[in-house]
């Protein structure tokens, strides 16, 4: 450490596997396996650049530019992670001052380093127009997409040579994002490490670029400062989440008490997400659900013949019905977007949006006229229907993967005193998806009003008049 940062109060020594993740120079680095291994000391440790890239050379937080930002996912989840980084920074920076409004370390140098949090992949562009040198994920797999992970790759660059850019994440094995994470990482069911250059075309000029990537496991062992009392604990655990916060593995998780994981796995291995284009002529049909003080989920599909390409999703909390009837705008416009139905859920009729206002009514007053999807009697039957609709979809894989992972992981609710699973299912951030999704396995076939209830024979055996998408007498097209 260079001569002119005062030495820490208390002595922070990285363990073996830290200093490896501490001197990593490869642009993006995982460090993540089982639990109490080091990994959010380790990555506010690195966050702070103290491993100079030469002999001689400054520490980042002494250098005016430098500017990282560690995210979790939301903003309570940030608490533990600000009270360790009091201890850390001030031991190795006491003059660091904290601003607890804006989260940010500001060092004597005037380097930075913030704390933020992306709940929902739109929140992403929070960070429009910002520039970093450093990016740490903290418990990376919480992030269902990889959508904020990629984005935010765009805001890293730098004006000073010297200060090198990097992405740095840690995390477990579990979580509604493992499989992006051990995908991009290359990770194998062991989680043993791996580290590998990817190749980046330019499609204009045609050069090509590398960028590598490394993972590094940690184990509950590489921690010589947690006592053998907590593998104990981890040994208490049941055998497959032993296997992930114990041993580091990274066999992909059943989602338990998921619904449709089978149906999505079946998707994937046969190829069905993939790259679904908007096609020009066809119209799109557009599936809401629709929250007051919660969230608004919409699936944009297209019906060819027996296929139904699920080419987009959208979803987003405490907007009324104008902003929505905008992102509908905005995609005719900029992706040519030509509109046939649009079927909402059946509290449209009843509830209300903001203005007190009936929401249909409101809807038709800006040029939008929903067909309503009834009241389910039973919902185990919509999520039957759900289930067998599932195997018509070809999903689009980046424009729909918020979706697809809500899909994957609607579940139903553990009763934690009965130990068993409810009835019912878990109303939570996947919960939105589904019941959109719902709206469209069950009103695909149906049009109008007219109450409609699914029994196992509902399904059409092969492609129906009504799953033609133009051209139908009664299908209003309306246009932005
Ligand atoms: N090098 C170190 N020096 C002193 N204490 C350390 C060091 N590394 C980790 N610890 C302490 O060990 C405990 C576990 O470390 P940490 O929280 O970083 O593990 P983790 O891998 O992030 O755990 P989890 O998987 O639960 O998120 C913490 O109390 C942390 O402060
Ligand atoms: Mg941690």
């Amino acid at each position: 450490m260079p001569n002119d940062v005062t030495p820490p109060q208390t002595v922070w020594e990285p363990s073996a596997k830290q200093a490896e993740f501490l001197s990593a120079s490869e642009y993006e680095v995982l460090y993540g396996g089982a639990a109490g291994g080091g990994k959010t000391d380790g990555l506010l440790v690195d966050s702070m650049g103290l491993q100079p890239c030469a002999i001689g050379e400054k520490a980042h937080i002494e250098k005016r530019a430098y500017q990282a930002i560690v995210f979790r996912k939301t903003f309570p989840d940030l608490k533990d992670i600000i009270d360790r980084s009091h201890e850390i920074f001030r031991d190795v920076e006491p003059k660091a001052k904290y601003d607890k409004q804006a989260h940010v370390w500001t060092f004597p140098s005037g380097a930075r380093i913030e704390f933020g949090y992306i709940q929902r992949d739109i929140e992403r562009l929070r960070y429009r127009g910002r520039a970093f040198q450093y990016v740490g994920w903290e418990e990376v797999t919480l992030w269902p997409t990889s959508l904020p992970y990629i984005y935010l790759i765009s805001r890293i660059r730098t004006t000073d040579k010297t200060i090198p850019c990097y992405v740095r994440s840690t995390t477990n094995p579990d979580g509604p994002g493992h499989r992006w994470v051990k995908d991009r990482f290359q990770i194998p069911n062991s989680g043993i490490g791996t580290c590998f250059r990817v190749e980046i075309i330019d499609q204009e000029t045609g050069q090509k670029f590398w960028r590598t990537r490394r993972f590094i496991p940690a184990r509950v062992s590489d921690n010589p400062h947690l006592g053998t009392d907590y593998r104990t604990s981890l040994l208490m655990l049941p055998g497959d989440e032993q296997d992930l916060l114990l041993r580091g593995r990274w066999d992909t998780p059943q989602i338990k008490g998921s619904y449709w994981n089978a149906d999505i796995e079946e998707a994937r291995k046969s190829g069905r997400i993939t790259a679904v284009p908007h096609e020009k002529g066809v119209l799109v049909d557009t599936w809401w659900d629709i929250g007051v003080d919660d969230e608004t989920a919409i699936w944009f599909t297209q019906t060819i013949g027996h296929k139904v390409n699920v080419i987009d999703y959208h979803h987003e909390s405490d907007k009324g019905l104008p902003h929505f009837q905008q992102v509908l705008a905005e995609r005719s416009e900029k992706l040519g977007y030509r509109y046939g139905r649009h079927v909402g859920p059946h509290d449209i009729e009843s509830r209300e949006w903001g203005t007190g206002a009936n929401r249909k009514k409101q809807a038709e007053a800006l040029g939008l006229y929903f067909d309503v999807c009834p009241r389910p009697t039973d919902k185990g039957a919509y999520i039957d229907a759900g289930r067998r609709f599932l195997s018509r979809c070809w999903f689009d894989a980046d424009r729909t993967a918020e979706g697809v992972s809500a899909l994957e992981n609607y579940r139903k609710e553990w009763d934690s005193d009965l130990q068993t699973y409810k009835r019912t299912p878990l109303h939570d951030w996947a919960s939105h998806g589904a019941d959109a999704f719902m709206v469209l396995a069950v009103k695909h076939g149906h049009r109008g009003d007219a109450p409609f209830f699914p029994t196992s024979a509902q399904q059409p055996a092969g492609p129906d008049s009504s799953d033609v998408a133009i051209a139908l007498p009664g299908r209003r097209a309306r246009r932005f």
